[in-house]
């Protein structure tokens, strides 16, 4: 399927600073101030009646909302699943919108992804297909020009963010082999790429609030101009991938205020490496981010970047919007902080570097002044002697949210430890430092004397809570035998686990 996308509105480069614009059925959809936070799903349905697209949870997690956002950055087209029930509309500004309608071809015939759900019998009651469809097809447009059918890894990977409660999966997993046999159907990457180009504005979107609005939405392009519209305004709320914010919207019924978008700021998604360290901008992609992580420590994060929510909360979610939320519970701070990286703050005054465990001052209460955000986290490249691994322990494999998550970093000099930081997420109010574990190891030989004695600090260092995710006991235990398991893989004589990094690198 090609894009062919015609635009329904008179062409004018100059864009009204309160009007978003974005393709969508082949055409130029412009909308005049829209509502800060009604979701891309709900504007589909309610507003579009275009109902392929369904609603499940609101939340994330089902992925019966799933469509495709195609995106410039930079000059590279990205096309990417995305859940449209946290997503916000104005959020579409410059961008391409497929949903399942999209799939139909010029023949009213189906699409191969289509073609093969019906062949292999990949529906059934049907409401979760078109999310699952939508996922398949980011999958078919991924692997353009490959003929060898996907590894059942990337299919399950593409996938995870997609709930079925009648097929039991087997049908689907088939038809995402299948789609592949079938006549390939081709997308015009650069006629996307050249209509999204003419798209871009020269001015910064900027919607006020309005009697009948909950608030104002403005989109910086440049840090510049997020720095005065955050200092303009110190209370509005930042909003980066919307994978935390959206909920807040569509379960908590919070109302937002005044809303400044970080997702136009192409500076804000920069991979560097600079000075031994991996610069990630704040606004890079979960997804972005553990792949350029995952390059550097593939043995040791391959994993975790598989298991961090679904493909589609990685496409959306960001790295800075993970370590700006700071949540107790979160995946990325552990590793984060036992590795010993940073975290770059932005505000009216310039930058400021602090030691990411210094950003946590107690629960939800970070070192972040009112006029600051988020610019980027720096983490440390792998160095002689290192010995790490993050663990994440949940109910479901994908898409669940860590009961406990551990971080162990040995620096060896020789048979010694010569510096040990260790972490945890779910243990404490923040992600935070085990002080008397790191105690017990640093200076120690590595052997399983000094591993135990750590297990018995870990007591001291935590009095974990108990919640629906696991008692206080489980939490302890967890995470003590994490470390036995730590001292099991990176012990001198220890086989070397298989490497986790795999068909995700591509996906
Ligand atoms: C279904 C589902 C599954 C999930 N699974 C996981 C999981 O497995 N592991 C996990 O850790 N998390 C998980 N999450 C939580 C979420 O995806 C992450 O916390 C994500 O990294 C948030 O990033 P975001 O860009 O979407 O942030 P947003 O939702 O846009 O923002 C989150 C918070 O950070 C602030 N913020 C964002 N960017 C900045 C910045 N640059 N500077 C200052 N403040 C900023 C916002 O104001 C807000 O307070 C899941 C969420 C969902 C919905
Ligand atoms: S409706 Fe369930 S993920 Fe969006
Ligand atoms: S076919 Fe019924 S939920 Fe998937």
């Amino acid at each position: 399927m090609g894009p062919v996308l015609t635009c329904n509105h008179p062409f004018s480069p100059v864009t009204m600073s309160n009007t978003i614009r974005f393709y969508h059925r082949g055409a130029v959809q412009s909308i005049e101030h829209p509502a800060p936070t009604q979701t891309v799903l709900q504007y589909l349905r309610e507003d579009l009646h275009c109902t392929g697209t369904k609603e499940g949870c609101a939340e994330g997690d089902c992925g019966a909302c799933t469509v495709v956002i195609g995106e410039l950055q930079g000059e590279e087209l990205q096309l990417r699943s995305v859940n449209a029930c946290i997503q916000f509309l104005p959020t579409l500004d410059g961008k391409a919108l497929f949903t399942v309608e999209d799939l139909k071809q010029a023949d009213g015939g189906l699409h191969p992804v289509q073609q093969a759900m019906v062949e292999c019998h990949g529906s059934q009651c049907g409401f979760c297909t078109p999310g699952f469809v939508m996922s398949l097809w980011q999958l078919y447009l991924s692997r353009e020009g490959e003929r060898s059918p996907p590894q059942r890894k990337e299919i399950d990977n593409a996938l995870s963010g997609n709930l079925c409660r009648c097929t039991g999966y087997r049908p689907i997993i088939d038809a995402a082999r299948r789609m592949g046999e079938l006549p390939g159907v081709s997308f015009d990457r650069a006629a996307l790429a050249a209509q999204l180009r003419a798209l871009r504005r020269d001015d910064m979107l900027d919607i006020p609030d309005s009697p009948n609005r909950q608030g104002g939405f403005k989109a910086p392009r440049s840090v510049d101009e997020l720095v005065a519209a955050k200092q303009a305004d110190p209370k509005a709320c930042l909003l980066a991938g919307s994978t935390d914010v959206g909920l807040w919207v569509t379960k908590q019924m919070r109302e937002l205020g005044n809303v400044i978008y970080l997702g136009q700021v192409d500076e804000l998604r920069r991979i560097e490496e600079r000075d031994g360290m991996l610069e990630i901008g704040a606004g890079a992609s979960l997804e972005d981010a553990y792949r350029a992580l995952a390059s550097h420590y593939p043995r040791e994060l391959g994993e975790l970047w598989q298991r961090f929510a679904s493909l589609p909360i990685r496409h959306a979610g960001t790295l800075g919007g993970n370590v700006a939320n700071g949540s107790p519970i979160g995946d990325s701070m552990p590793f984060l902080i036992a590795l010993g990286a940073e975290v770059a703050l932005r505000g009216g005054a310039g930058q400021r570097i602090l030691a990411l465990e210094n950003f946590y001052l107690g629960y939800q209460k970070k070192d972040l002044g009112p006029d600051e955000f988020v610019e980027a986290v720096r983490v440390p490249l792998p160095k002689a002697g290192l010995r790490f691994r993050t663990y994440k322990l949940s109910k479901r494999f994908d898409q669940d949210i860590s009961a406990v998550c551990a971080a162990f970093a040995l620096t060896m000099d020789g048979d010694v430890i010569r510096q040990a930081r260790v972490a945890f997420g779910g243990m404490a109010a923040t992600p935070c430092r085990a002080a008397q574990a790191e105690a017990a190891l640093s200076g120690k030989p590595w052997n399983e004397a000094t591993m135990e004695a750590a297990c018995a600090a870990l007591a001291q260092d935590y009095a974990p809570l108990s919640d629906m995710r696991a008692s206080s006991d489980y939490r302890m235990k967890a995470a003590q035998n994490l470390l036995r398991r730590f001292w099991l893989e990176t012990r001198d004589d220890a086989p070397l686990p298989p490497t986790a990094v795999n068909a995700f690198a591509n996906a």
